[in-house]
């Protein structure tokens, strides 16, 4: 069961870093109603996969790992926790605004999007990105307890 969850948390956690790629280069693209599509479904498979790394992360603390006292003492799992917790909040602003495109897209229009509120998007899935890296650093710590 340890192995199953530990692939299955490589997998999700793979699987949301691609999301977000995928976000970013449709983001900095001529703005089509494909592309808008695109945009929603990249972010649904973000929105999932973060989900399903909890669904399977809990478990890993609780049973499958070093258990959770090692975890509660960790800084650099807090601190992986603590980010992963922002980035949630960090995407909620480009959610709700690929939320509101859907009935532009369904009568088939292109939705309209503010130059402002794009660049604020770009921003955030950069940012989010670069706090995957921080994320990865602290769950190589935190699997290690330490640095070297
Ligand atoms: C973007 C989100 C996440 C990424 C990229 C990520 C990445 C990773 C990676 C690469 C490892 C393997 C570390 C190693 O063996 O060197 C790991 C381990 C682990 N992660 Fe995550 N993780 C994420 C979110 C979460 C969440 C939300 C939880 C808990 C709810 C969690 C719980 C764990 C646990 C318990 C381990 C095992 C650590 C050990 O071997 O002692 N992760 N994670």
């Amino acid at each position: 069961m340890s192995t199953l969850f530990a692939f299955l948390h490589h997998l999700f956690a793979f699987t949301l870093v691609a999301a977000l790629a995928v976000e970013l280069v449709l983001i900095h693209q001529d703005l089509t109603v494909a592309n808008a599509r695109r945009l929603l479904r990249a972010d649904a498979m973000l929105g999932i996969s973060a989900g399903l790394l909890v669904v399977v992360g809990v478990p890993r603390i609780v049973w499958f790992e070093k258990g959770i006292d090692y975890y509660a003492a960790s800084y650099p799992f807090l601190v992986k926790i603590g980010i992963f917790l922002g980035l949630a909040i960090m995407s909620l602003m480009p959610t709700v605004e690929f939320l509101s495109w859907r009935k532009a897209l369904r009568a088939g229009q292109l939705p309209v999007v503010d130059e402002k509120r794009r660049r604020m998007i770009q921003a955030t899935i950069h940012g989010e990105l670069m706090g995957v890296v921080v994320i990865l650093l602290c769950a190589a710590m935190a699997a290690r307890g330490g640095w070297v």
